[in-house]
């Protein structure tokens, strides 16, 4: 007999993990979830991509988020999160939860980004043959199309249900409106909306301010932070200057100038308040979302097994005094936010 590439641990659904339901669904996910927007590209190495995605696997985290475009180059993280797939995962397909999304740019010429059904129903079937999948669990529109009607997007969504290519629908970034709009578009054709996903951390309360949450929580669907810890900023990462393999050194997405001296004050402060709840900075930022049980779930990024490990811990302690979230509030409430912009 041939052993098998990977056996996962037997163990893993008692690895300390809990899951949530996703509104009022039948899914259940796992309070911490992988996403794939970096370090599973094609300029990163294959092992360490495999690495991770076995260590969750391993213990409990069930759900894999991806998009037609993380990478980098576009495309590479499904072609990576596929070959992983074809040699080694999909003997357990039916024990993991998987998305994909369209949304953004993804190739040239009008067809190849935003709402329109052509893009969106293109997409999906590349990321399918990427991923050696026949199916995704969930599909989002990754960003609301102001340009498209909305109609066209969410029908979409609707058919690509209907056809099984995924299991779920699901929208990412949508304005408050358009989201209500979407809501209930969908709910009317049976198809509900599974997940709303947003970016939520401890230095960006959108979702709270906006009604996000208390929104998905009324219609029924769940919520999914993603860039939980502020791309990194809520780790660890940058207390003492830059590190040279840092997302922020690359300056892509995460740009310097966020590191101002007063995001710098702040982040030490919010270090010292995870310190005395004897929690790292980024324990503490996924516990402050866990508390709420309008979060379904979050999706941290990571580049090594080792955070994976870190962040995982979270879920020991995601209750907070009164005292300790005043003390996160003042620390952000003192930091220029202007500055920082949008993490
Ligand atoms: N819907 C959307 O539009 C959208 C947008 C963005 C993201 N997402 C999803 O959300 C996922 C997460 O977003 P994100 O990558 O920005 O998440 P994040 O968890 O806020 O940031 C991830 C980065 O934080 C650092 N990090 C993580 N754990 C750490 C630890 N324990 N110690 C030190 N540093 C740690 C790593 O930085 P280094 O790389 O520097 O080591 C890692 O790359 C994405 O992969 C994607 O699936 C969705």
């Amino acid at each position: 007999m041939v052993n098998p590439v990977y056996s996962p641990d037997p163990s893993r659904y008692e690895s300390g993990i809990r899951y949530r339901r996703c509104g009022r669904s039948g899914v259940l996910l796992p309070e911490i979830s992988l996403g794939f927007w970096h370090n599973f590209g094609d300029v990163n190495t294959l092992a360490n991509s495999q690495e991770m995605v076995y260590y969750a696997f391993d213990h409990g985290i069930t759900h894999f988020d991806l998009a037609n475009n993380y990478g980098p180059s576009y495309g590479s993280a499904e072609e990576t999160f596929g070959q992983i797939m074809k040699k080694s995962m999909l003997p357990f397909r039916d024990e993991m939860f998987i998305s994909t999304k369209a949304g953004h740019d993804m190739w040239p010429g009008p067809y190849g980004e935003w709402g329109s059904r052509k893009y969106l129903m293109a997409s999906l079937d590349q990321s399918l043959r990427r991923m050696n999948l026949d199916y995704v669990d969930i599909f989002y529109s990754h960003r609301f199309d102001p340009n498209t009607p909305l109609e066209e997007t969410l029908q979409a969504l609707v058919d690509i249900v209907r056809s099984g290519k995924a299991l779920y629908a699901g929208f990412s970034k949508y304005p408050p409106e358009a989201a209500a709009f979407a809501y209930k578009y969908l709910r009317d054709r049976d198809v509900p909306c599974l997940l709303y996903q947003g970016r939520y951390n401890i230095l960006n309360r959108e979702p709270e301010k906006e009604g996000i949450l208390d929104q998905a929580k009324a219609e029924g669907s769940g919520f999914i932070a993603f860039s939980p810890l502020a791309q990194g900023l809520l780790s660890g990462r940058y207390l003492h200057g830059i590190p040279a393999d840092s997302r922020m050194a690359k300056e892509f997405f995460l740009k310097s100038s966020v590191l101002t001296p007063s995001m710098q004050a702040c982040l030490l402060k919010l270090n010292d308040i995870a310190a005395a709840r004897g929690q790292s900075l980024s324990e503490m930022a996924l516990a402050w979302l866990l508390k709420d049980d309008r979060v379904t779930s979050v999706i941290v990024g990571t580049s090594s097994v080792k955070q994976l490990e870190d962040d995982f811990k979270a879920m020991e302690n995601i209750k907070f005094s009164p005292e300790e979230l005043a003390a996160i509030d003042g620390a952000v409430g003192q930091c220029d936010m202007s500055v920082f912009g949008r993490p």
